[in-house]
């Protein structure tokens, strides 16, 4: 098993996400929105998000994944869930928990883009840019972080650890790596 090491707690995160929920509350004063959830990770982050926005909105989620991803992501990208409802002419924020590569959100963007929404913004929680290749515009981001293998408040490694409160930071130890 990796070590774990917290890189935000519960209360950094509660506190971060109050206050991008202030600035989406300021931008959008008196326009209706809707709200994009990307599964599975950003089921969390939106979940919270969304309850501290005092706004007309409605809240929608889209899936995708990125095919033969284990720590790292190959690129390919392709739909699991649709969104449920039309966007054209609507007011979208994407809300999204990690941006990593980019290849997803660029992805997104292109694939909602095409529906004309009246606006499209990016909320992420978590901007990490060690794997950048794509460049990406992110409206609202939560923190930057240099690296890392990042886990909890929606993140998963296999499938675990989304539930956890905080974000964690997966280490491997020295005997973990040589093997
Ligand atoms: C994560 C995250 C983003 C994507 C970002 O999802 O939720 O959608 O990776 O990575 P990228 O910038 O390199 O494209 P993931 O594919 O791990 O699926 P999950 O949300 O179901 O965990």
């Amino acid at each position: 098993m990796p070590a774990e090491k917290t890189v935000f707690s519960s209360q950094q995160i509660a506190t971060r996400v109050a206050e991008l929920a202030h600035r989406i509350n300021g931008d959008y004063a008196g326009r209706k929105l809707l709200v994009v959830g990307v599964l599975t990770g950003a089921f969390i982050f939106t979940a919270d998000l969304v309850r501290a926005l005092d706004l007309d909105l409605a809240v929608d989620f889209i899936q995708v994944s990125s095919y033969g991803r284990g720590t790292s992501s190959s690129g390919e990208i392709t739909l699991g869930k649709d969104l449920d409802y039309e966007i054209c002419n609507r007011e979208v924020l994407l809300v999204e928990d990690i941006i990593d590569t980019g290849r997803t959100l660029t992805w997104l963007r292109h694939h909602l883009f095409a529906r004309r929404p009246a606006s499209f913004k990016v909320c992420a929680l978590l901007d990490k840019r060690e794997r950048r290749e794509v460049e990406v515009e992110i409206d609202y981001a939560g923190f930057r972080v240099e690296r890392g293998f990042l886990v909890g408040y929606g993140l998963d490694y296999a499938g675990r650890y989304r539930q956890r409160p905080e974000i964690l930071e997966l280490v491997r130890t020295t005997r973990q790596t040589q093997e």
